[in-house]
This record gives C-alpha cells, sequence and structure tokens, in this order.
C-alpha cells in the first residue's frame, strides 16, 4: 500500500480503510524476519541442518536454505555454524517471503529491500501513513532488536475495534503548568491486548468531523510493560498531551486528544492495533537502553524503564541512560517518580528550556555535556538507542551524535549505517 503520507486527510479520501479479518490471520500478516542462508560463505557441512530441531533447514545439490514457514528463529542453529553463513536475516513483508525455490536458485543474498510498511498488510490507510512519517528520522523501516519479544500487530482493526474501560486518568504535569498531560488507564477486560513496550495503540475518537465523516484513528505509545500497567492485570497507560495549539503555536482543539483527556473513569474507548514492529526492547540480559526524549515521547521510555525496574531482581540488566527534555520541571511528565528512581538504576538527564533566569537547555546540549559516556555507548555492541516525541529534534540530536562521535574518533558517518541494520537505532517522531 503506497499513500499520501497526510495522515490528517479523511479515510476515504486515502482508500479503503481496513478490512475486517480474524485477530489470528491479522497477526499472521505483516512483516516478518526470514532466516537465510549466505550462499557465498556457506561450506555446505550441512552442521545447520543436522543442528536444526523441527527441520527447517534442508538442501539440494547447490545451496542450503530455511523453510520460512518451519523457522521458528530458536536459534539452535547459529552458534554450530563454522562460517556464519547461517546468521542472516531479511526483513520481508510475510506473503512476499523467499521461497525455497527462489533461495534454491541463489549465488548471493538479495539486498535488504526498502519496505512499504503497508504492502501486503491490512493496517489502517492512516496508521501506515502516520507511521511512515514518525519513523522517516531513522532512515525507514528498520528491523527490531535481535533478541526483541516478537509482537502481535493490528489484532483489532476498525471493522472490529475491541473496547476498553478507562481505570483511571490522571494529570502528569504540575497544576500550575502549562501543558496538560495526563495519564490514562485503559483496562481491556475479557480481551486480549498483548502490547510490547514501544509499541502503540490506535484511539478511534467518537463522532465526526466537520465534513459528517468519521474521525481517523489516531495513534498513542503504550506508556506501560508488557505486564500492564498493573502487574498481572489486563491494562495499559498512555502519556496524553492536550493538543490546545497547532504546530505553529495557533490555537487549535485537537479532537483525539482532548477526548482522551477529558474522560472519566468508566468511560468506554475504542481501541484498535496493536502497531509497531521494529521499536522494540531487546530482551537479552546486558543490553544497555539510551533513550532520548521530549514530553509524550517519554511514554515508550517509561514502558521500557518500567520493565526494567521490575526485573531488577533478576540481575541481568544492562545500563539504562535518559535524555529528557521538556520546558521545565513541573511541564516534565513522571518528573517526581523518574527523579526517585536510584542513579545506579538509570543515568537521568533532564534539559530544561524554559526555566527563568537559567539558559535553555535541549536534550542534544546534554548529549554534548555527556560525550564521553555517550560515545561509551555507541562504541558498546550491547547498546540500543531510542528517540521519540518532537520531529524537531531529530536534527539537533543527529548534529549532537555526530559531534559526540567526532570527539571520540569515530565516524556518525558509519557507526549510524551500522546501528540502523542491526536494530539499534529506533525514531518515532510526530
Ligand atoms: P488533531 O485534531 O489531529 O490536530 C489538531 C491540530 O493540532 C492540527 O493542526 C494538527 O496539525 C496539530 N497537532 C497535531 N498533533 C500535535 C501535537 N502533538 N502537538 C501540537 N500540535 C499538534 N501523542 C501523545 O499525546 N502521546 C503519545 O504517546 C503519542 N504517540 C504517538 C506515536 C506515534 C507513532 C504517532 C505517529 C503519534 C503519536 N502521538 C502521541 C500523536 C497523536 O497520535 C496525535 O497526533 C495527537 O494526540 C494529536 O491528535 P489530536 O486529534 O488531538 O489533534
Ligand atoms: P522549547 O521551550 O524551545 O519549546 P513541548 O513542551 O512543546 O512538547 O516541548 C518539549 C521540549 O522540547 C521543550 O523543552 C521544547 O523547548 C523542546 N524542544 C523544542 N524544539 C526542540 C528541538 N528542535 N530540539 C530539541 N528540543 C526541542
Amino acid at each position: 500500500m503506497s499513500v499520501s503520507i497526510d495522515p490528517q486527510r479523511p479515510r476515504d479520501e486515502l482508500g479503503t480503510a481496513a478490512a475486517p479479518v480474524a485477530a489470528a490471520s491479522a497477526a499472521d500478516r505483516g512483516i516478518a524476519r526470514q532466516h537465510l542462508i549466505d550462499p557465498e560463505i556457506c561450506i555446505r557441512c550441512n552442521t545447520c541442518e543436522a543442528t536444526c530441531p523441527i527441520g527447517a533447514v534442508t538442501h539440494d545439490d547447490r545451496n542450503y536454505v530455511v523453510k520460512f514457514d518451519v523457522c521458528n528463529a530458536c536459534n539452535a542453529c547459529i552458534s554450530p555454524c563454522p562460517t556464519g553463513a547461517i546468521d542472516n536475516w531479511r526483513q520481508v513483508l510475510r506473503p512476499k517471503a523467499y521461497s525455497l525455490e527462489e533461495q534454491l536458485g541463489w549465488d548471493q543474498l538479495p539486498r535488504q529491500e526498502e519496505l512499504d510498511i503497508g504492502a501486503g498488510t491490512d493496517l489502517p490507510t492512516e496508521v501506515v501513513a502516520a507511521t511512515v512519517l514518525a519513523i522517516a528520522g531513522q532512515g525507514g523501516v528498520a528491523p527490531p532488536p535481535w533478541s526483541a519479544q516478537k509482537p502481535r500487530v493490528n489484532l483489532y482493526s476498525l471493522k472490529n475495534p475491541v473496547i476498553a474501560v478507562v481505570t483511571g486518568n490522571y494529570r502528569l504535569t504540575a497544576d500550575d503548568a502549562v501543558t496538560d498531560i495526563r495519564h490514562i488507564v485503559l483496562d481491556f477486560g475479557a480481551s486480549a491486548m498483548p502490547v510490547l513496550e514501544g509499541q502503540t495503540i490506535g484511539i478511534v475518537p467518537p463522532g465526526v468531523d466537520d465534513r459528517g465523516r468519521p474521525h481517523y484513528v489516531r495513534l498513542y505509545s503504550v506508556a506501560s510493560p508488557r505486564d500492564g500497567e498493573r502487574p498481572g492485570y489486563n491494562n495499559l497507560s498512555l502519556t496524553v498531551k492536550r493538543v490546545t495549539e497547532d504546530h505553529e503555536n495557533r490555537p487549535a482543539r485537537g479532537v483525539c486528544s482532548n477526548y482522551l483527556c477529558d474522560l472519566k473513569t468508566g468511560d468506554e474507548v475504542q481501541v484498535v492495533g496493536p502497531y509497531g514492529t521494529s521499536f522494540l526492547m531487546p530482551n537479552h540480559s546486558g543490553a544497555a537502553l539510551l533513550m532520548i526524549c521530549t514530553g509524550t515521547g517519554s511514554a515508550p521510555m517509561r514502558a521500557m524503564t518500567e520493565r526494567r525496574r521490575r526485573r531488577t531482581h533478576l540481575k541481568e540488566n544492562g545500563e539504562l541512560m535518559l535524555f529528557f527534555g521538556a520546558r521545565s520541571p513541573s511541564e516534565l511528565p513522571y518528573f517526581g517518580p523518574l527523579t526517585h528512581l536510584p542513579k545506579e538504576f538509570i543515568d537521568n538527564n533532564l534539559a530544561f528550556s524554559r526555566v527563568p533566569g537559567k539558559s535553555k537547555e535541549y536534550v542534544q546540549d546534554l548529549i554534548r555535556a555527556r560525550a564521553a559516556d555517550v560515545a561509551r555507548l555507541l562504541r558498546n555492541d550491547e547498546s540500543y538507542i531510542y528517540i521519540c516525541g518532537l520531529k524537531g529534534m531529530e536534527q539537533g540530536v543527529d548534529a549532537a551524535f555526530r559531534e559526540v562521535c567526532a570527539r571520540h574518533e569515530m565516524s556518525w558517518d558509519s557507526v549510524l549505517p551500522r546501528l540502523r541494520e542491526t536494530g539499534r537505532y529506533h525514531v518515532e517522531t510526530y
């Protein structure tokens, strides 16, 4: 599905909205990681075929190949392979996964194709459009961290949304703050809503626009960990900013954000999704997270930090470093809880831009100020970078990384592509 990237346009101008589909079949579409064997490096020793516990590897006289519909990415074959030919992956649209016939005919692996997010899937058009815009800053579709838990996507479509009940709506910014940012808790009762940290859900605002058409879906990052806002409950939280001005600071009443911010306990909300197959946290022990956000871009960072906090006792957590920008402490969501976290758990760097008597500070200024530690993380193959929030910060953060690299004998031009290719650089800005 190739679309205009203006998510503000009504659904029927952009194309047909999602077709009704059963939850399981919807989840089986979308983008997948396909396991492949590099025919140029493979020495045809048969180790992979002999090791695979589920018979996903086969061969002919020419090549060893992996059955896409059988391989479950258990990785049992990876370390026994003497050449590393086995450790190759491509992001593919499920319906377009490379067949055995194609793989058996290869002399070399195909390049990673630029994926059109919506192609071959039934994601709502406006979700595809908003996602294309949001991930533009990372250079388009990127793979998830290799160890990320497999996400479920598009379980609920516009034709069969799930109904969530509001169980909490709390103001996160101080009473005297200009910005109204809220922590909204949604409970899904008996309906399954499996989400991972970094994924988004879609909210369908009730009513119609000024042309009498249903409002389009808006995306919101999940702010709670996978086991729920309250562990073991079938709920999740969102961090929502009430939009009262447009991007040019003219007065505007955001349809969905005002709807969400005004919800009362017990209200019902129509939810679609979940979405997102790339901005996910690594699942392996020792992975370090470098998180950079402004405003409500803190939602996925809260989810990841909370996931880590709940697992502190396992002693498998890697380093956490956070750069978080807001106008002032009273405008920063989660300021209280964040500043109470122990220093050895998270290295917090809060940038404030509008504190009277203090010079304006942005996240990129603090990245420069912490150049030595940021450079150490950029050098570490176990580091994963997440950037979320204002679109405007992309350029400044990119320039700061470039400067950090230059000051520490690295080239951002080589570091960045490597981070992207290995699923270690994720940007979601709006
Ligand atoms: P609209 O009625 O759509 O727009 C009203 C006016 O405000 C328009 O002129 C519009 O251009 C302008 N406008 C739209 N959005 C903003 C904005 N954020 N700031 C200033 N002006 C704006 N929002 C959150 O609050 N929390 C999240 O966790 C979150 N996660 C997102 C994740 C992704 C991947 C994406 C793409 C967006 C995310 N958003 C998030 C933004 C959210 O989807 C909506 O765009 C936002 O709430 C505005 O919707 P609205 O219906 O209130 O405004
Ligand atoms: P500013 O005071 O200049 O607007 P908001 O409250 O509008 O969501 O913004 C969150 C924080 O992001 C604010 O401190 C804001 O500063 C800051 N910000 C605005 N533009 C940029 C930018 N280009 N790069 C980094 N931070 C920015």
